[in-house]
């Protein structure tokens, strides 16, 4: 636990693309540090999702990438000052189309619930194949850029998203089944959607999961692409802290079901 934060800045801005938003986010590394609380990427499609919540909510900007940006600090520290000439800086130099700074929390909360809306709007529709890719940080725009492709090419009509937590290197690249399509048939079709999607984040050195966990519904791709001692490693692990199998029973282990 830490105290909440006496200053929180929050800016919602507009970028080109997501090569932009890396570059943006290794600028702010450097000029706020760890100040840094979010960093958030938006694909400008994902915009549609929030509006299936809120019909009434528009984007602060128009550019093909969103980024919102929060600092957070103690009492004694000019947060405002310090975003400030952050973006100016990245304006200047033309990588920040557009900047809105939050002038009240409530404006702040305006540019969160744009964020929060895309995972209940995509929910309204119902069943879509869901992602919790992970990358390096440099490599988040060829995971996009990729994975679009993929999509339109091999399952043209289904609609892909990109948002996440750019920081982390965290994406969230979800798929919507093209309307009407929905049932066994969108989830046959999704779940090769959703094997192509690991192909390409292990491929780029990534993994299946970041933030999420492996849990059950990853467990099948996570035993199958790894080692068989890397398999016997994780068993191992598991088996000595939890000898008796009361954590999370049956959930990842056993692999034996999967490689007998
Ligand atoms: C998100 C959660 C769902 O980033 O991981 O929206
Ligand atoms: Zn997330």
């Amino acid at each position: 636990m830490f105290p909440k934060p006496a200053r929180v800045e929050t800016a919602y801005l507009g970028l080109a693309s997501f090569e932009a938003a890396v570059t943006l986010f290794n600028r702010a590394r450097r000029a706020c540090s760890d100040l840094i609380s979010a960093f958030e990427i938006i694909g400008s499609e994902c915009i549609a999702l929030a509006q299936l919540v809120d019909p009434g909510m528009t984007a602060p900007v128009a550019a093909p990438v969103h980024v919102l940006i929060e600092l957070s600090s103690g009492p004694t520290i000019d947060l405002s000052g310090v975003l400030a000439s952050f973006l100016a800086d990245a304006m200047e130099g033309g990588l920040v189309a557009d900047t809105v700074l939050a002038t009240s929390s409530t404006q702040a909360k305006t540019f969160w619930a744009i964020r929060e809306g895309l995972v209940e709007g995509q929910a309204k529709r119902g069943y879509h194949v869901r992602t919790d890719l992970s990358v390096r940080i440099s490599d988040v725009p060829a995971l996009i850029d990729r994975s679009r492709r993929f999509v339109s090419l091999e399952h043209p009509g289904w609609i892909p998203l990109a948002y996440g937590h750019a920081g982390d290197g965290n994406i969230h690249f979800n798929v919507l089944p093209p309307l009407g399509l929905g049932g066994a048939e969108a989830r046959t079709r999704g779940a090769e959607v959703t094997a192509g999607l690991y192909d390409i984040a292990v491929n780029l050195g990534g993994s299946i999961s970041a933030e999420h966990g492996i849990g059950r519904s990853r467990r099948r791709e996570f035993w199958s692409g790894i080692s068989p001692a890397h398999r016997r490693m994780v068993t191992a692990l598991k088996t000595s802290l939890d000898p008796k199998g009361l954590m999370n029973p049956g959930c990842l282990l056993p692999s034996t079901e999967i490689f007998p």
